[in-house]
């Protein structure tokens, strides 16, 4: 979003751990400010801790909280989603559009708790939207007009990385986006680890995985180079890398990692809504 543009009106609907990093991502762009989001959370701790923490409005009840919205980001667990929309429902005016974040949940499933027409789009973004590095996956339902998705991608970008997908996709991309950040923290972990066994302090050992992590995810994005040509790279011929990797696929990392994101995607496709 330029910085002339005035910023949507956006409003989040469950303020817990992705909630927070929507509202946290979007003020640290420089596009939102406090008095541009509004939150609401069912607890009123949480509706204390967002308003002390970010300056931005919690009031005690969902429809002050939708004033004005533009976009309402739906950020509850699948099982409370049927309530926070029967709760947001009566409050929605035609042109607001809903963002529904919630694993498992389809468009439809939405729609029927909604006045007919709600343009909904269903998105699976990451924890790492609270730096602005997430990954975003977007369905946008049929009855979605078009200024009002290009307004709504351009408030996701703020966060990441966006993607259009067919909604078929929306369970795989739970299992490698919005569940991958959680296998990586485990990779970054251990790799620090490693470093504790060899006689380094843990934060001086996490810094130099979780730097490793993120200069190898950055050149795959930025270099376009396929993973297994800039491993190449790295492995030198009877060298030390190719004892370690050799190490990795007697183990089956390769496969446990396949198998993790399968698992979580069908896991998604079981999960219960009430
Ligand atoms: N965490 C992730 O990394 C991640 C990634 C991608 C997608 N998601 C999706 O994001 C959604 C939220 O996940 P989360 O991890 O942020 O969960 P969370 O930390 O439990 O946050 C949900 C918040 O919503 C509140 N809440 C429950 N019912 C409500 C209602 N009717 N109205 C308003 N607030 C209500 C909860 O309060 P109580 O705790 O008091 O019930 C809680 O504070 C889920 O659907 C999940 O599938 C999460």
């Amino acid at each position: 979003m330029e910085e002339r543009d005035k910023p949507v009106k956006v409003s989040v609907v469950g303020a817990g751990k992705m909630g927070e990093a929507i509202i946290a991502g979007l003020l640290s762009s420089g596009a939102y400010k406090p008095g541009d989001l509004k939150a609401y959370d069912i607890s009123p701790l949480r509706r204390r801790y967002i308003s002390e923490t970010y300056g931005v409005e919690c009031p005690e009840t969902v429809d002050e909280a939708l004033e004005d919205a533009e976009i309402v980001f739906v950020a509850v667990k699948p099982k409370d989603m049927a309530s926070a929309l029967s709760a947001i429902s009566p409050h929605l005016r035609p042109e607001t559009v809903v963002v529904s974040i919630a694993a498992g949940v389809p468009i439809s499933y939405v729609e029927e708790h909604l006045p007919e027409n709600t343009q909904v789009v269903r998105v699976m973004p990451n924890l790492a939207c609270r730096v602005r590095e997430g990954m975003l996956v977007y369905t946008p339902s049929t009855r979605v007009k078009s200024e009002n998705l290009d307004k709504t991608v351009r408030v996701l970008g703020l966060l990441g990385r966006t993607v259009r997908l067919g909604e078929e996709y929306l369970n795989l991309a739970t299992g490698l986006v919005g569940s991958g950040p959680a296998y990586i923290y485990l990779v970054i972990d251990a790799l620090a680890d490693a470093g504790v066994r060899m006689g380094l302090p843990k934060d001086l050992a996490l810094t130099l995985a979780a730097q490793t992590t993120l200069g190898a995810a950055k050149m795959v994005l930025e270099t376009g180079e396929h993973p297994a040509k800039l491993k190449d790279m790295v492995a030198t011929p009877g060298g030390t890398t190719v004892e370690g990797l050799l190490e990795l696929e007697e183990r089956a990392v390769r496969a446990a990692f396949i198998s993790a994101v399968s698992k979580a995607a069908e896991k998604a496709g079981r999960l219960k809504t009430r």
